[in-house]
């Protein structure tokens, strides 16, 4: 699935607090490819992956989701959106308290209206494919950080979305599992298809995506 965003202004704050974080961004997201944003803290990347999956509306400008423009979609058409075609992972990981590993992945099966009874098996694998096969019953409190970004990471990818967006997945991991994490996305990346964005300021992660864009002022 194609994404572009074309002319995009995203504001926050009004008079003398209005700051403009993204001032004209144009933008295209190749399938197959893992693009790395990079730049520095504070210079739009969770903005720009927010607007992209149809969180956040822009002031101005198009987001192209296969052509169709989602910008000016009311919240019930977004919120669709992003259910049907979206998958992402939070720089906060967002896990819900008192879930097990296995459950905080099905939830997205659940939002979605399917069986999450009928997505156990391949929840497991996705869980064993992040490295986390033997935490499948553990509670967020219970897991590191690396690991809990890594369970939101097997939420993202449960059912295999159109669109990926990742915001800093690797903050919270050693080398060797940043490493084989951003091998992993680009996989993804690359096998389902799949329309992949991560904000990052990994070297490990730019290093194996298809293409880093600078979002440097
Ligand atoms: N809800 C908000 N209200 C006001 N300002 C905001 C809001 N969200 C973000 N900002 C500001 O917008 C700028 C861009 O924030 P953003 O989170 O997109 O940066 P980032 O590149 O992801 O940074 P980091 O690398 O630290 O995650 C920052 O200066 C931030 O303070
Ligand atoms: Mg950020």
């Amino acid at each position: 699935m194609s994404l572009r965003l074309e002319k995009v202004v995203v504001t926050y704050g009004r008079d003398a607090a209005r700051t403009t974080v993204l001032d004209g961004v144009d933008l295209e997201f190749t399938p197959g490819t893992l693009t790395a944003l990079t730049g520095p803290s504070g210079s739009g990347k969770s903005t720009l992956l927010a607007v992209a999956g149809a969180l956040l509306r822009p002031d101005s400008g198009s987001v192209l989701l296969d052509g169709e423009d989602i910008a000016p979609l009311g919240d019930a058409a977004r919120a669709r959106v992003r259910r049907e075609r979206i998958g992402y992972m939070f720089q906060s990981g967002n896990l819900l308290p008192g879930l097990t590993v296995l459950d905080q992945v099905l939830t997205i099966a659940h939002v979605n209206g399917r069986r999450p009874a009928r997505y156990r098996d391949r929840a497991a694998e996705v869980l064993e494919t992040v490295g986390l096969g033997h935490r499948l019953g553990h509670r967020p409190e219970q897991l590191s950080g690396g690991e809990r970004q890594r369970t939101a990471l097997a939420r993202a990818l449960l059912l295999e979305p159109s669109v990926l967006l990742i915001d800093e997945p690797t903050a919270a991991a050693d080398r060797s599992q940043a490493a084989d994490l951003a091998a992993l996305l680009a996989d993804c990346a690359e096998r389902q298809g799949c329309t992949a964005a991560v904000a990052t300021h990994d070297p490990a992660v730019t290093a194996a995506a298809g293409r880093v864009v600078d979002m440097a002022p």
